[in-house]
């Protein structure tokens, strides 16, 4: 077992979790790249490795409580350490509200809340029991403030994640634990691609007019936020001393301004 800093990132396999994992990668970090999609996570840890850098994959369902044990077991077995986790998993589903199916509805809860809780309670015991601490990163959303149509689950869950972030901010601070919850407006991935054909269909508006008037429209600048973005201020955050800690960051362009 080598002792490094050791970053483990849920959703790391795709979208701003990959970007985040490179980032970390980059900067030094062992990297434990956990996704449900393991041959994408196992691919994106071979190319850091040939570039030189650090990384593992695991495959986590983080809505399953042993895997997610599993995967930061192998993490404190490979670097001996577990110094920043990212709980960034997630899924997008869209449906009116009176139509909303329970059983999607407890899909986005067993992936958002189930999958936030158990992750950062498995790095919470960890960063504990190592004497050392560590910081936990939720990936929020702008709509950890806001509502959006066909969203109340979605909504439901992100303003849920800054909550556990605050509370475990308090817990945590005797044991040099720091948590923040990143706060982004739309980003171009998989997550927000998938949907928009359907969020169009159900609004009676076309793909185009998603982007500008619901995506956009709320920004100062009418821009999109990227993964960099986010990798930037993880890479911030991981120099964190707990002067930020519980705090949520919002990278809206303008949007759900404080
Ligand atoms: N894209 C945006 O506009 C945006 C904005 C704000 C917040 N977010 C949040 O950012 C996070 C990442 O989203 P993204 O846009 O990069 O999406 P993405 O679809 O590109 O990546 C999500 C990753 O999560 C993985 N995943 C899904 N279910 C999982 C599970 N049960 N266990 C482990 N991994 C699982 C997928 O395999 C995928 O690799 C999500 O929490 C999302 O809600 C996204």
């Amino acid at each position: 077992m080598m002792t490094m800093k050791s970053a483990l990132i849920t959703g790391a396999a795709s979208g701003i979790g990959k970007a985040c994992a490179e980032r970390m990668a980059q900067e030094g970090y062992g990297v434990v790249v956990a996704d449900v999609n393991l041959p994408a996570a196992q691919e994106l840890a071979a190319k850091l490795a040939a570039e030189g850098l650090s990384a593992i994959a695991v495959h986590m369902d983080v809505a399953d409580e042993q895997e997610v044990e599993a995967g930061f077991d192998k993490m404190m077995e490979t670097y001996g350490s577990c110094d920043l986790v990212m709980s960034n998993a997630g899924v997008q589903i869209v449906h009116p509200f009176e139509v909303y199916p329970f059983a999607d509805w407890r899909k986005m809860m067993a992936i958002h809340a189930d999958g936030a809780f158990l992750v950062s309670r498995a790095a919470y015991r960890r960063m504990k029991a190592s004497g050392k601490g560590g910081r936990i990163v939720f990936t929020g959303s702008v709509q950890s403030f806001v509502g959006s149509k066909l969203k109340e689950p979605y909504n439901f869950a992100k303003h849920g994640v800054a909550g556990l972030a605050k509370a475990i901010a308090r817990e945590g601070a005797e044991y040099g634990i720091y948590t923040y919850t990143i706060c982004p407006s739309f980003i171009k991935t998989p997550l927000v691609e998938k949907p928009t054909p359907e969020q169009a269909a159900s609004l009676g508006i076309t793909e185009e007019e998603v982007v500008k008037n619901i995506m956009l429209r709320d920004t100062v600048d009418g821009v999109f936020t990227t993964v960099e973005d986010v990798a930037n201020t993880l890479v911030f955050l991981s120099k964190d001393q707990g002067a930020l800690t519980g705090q949520s960051l919002r990278l809206t362009h303008g949007w759900a301004m404080m």
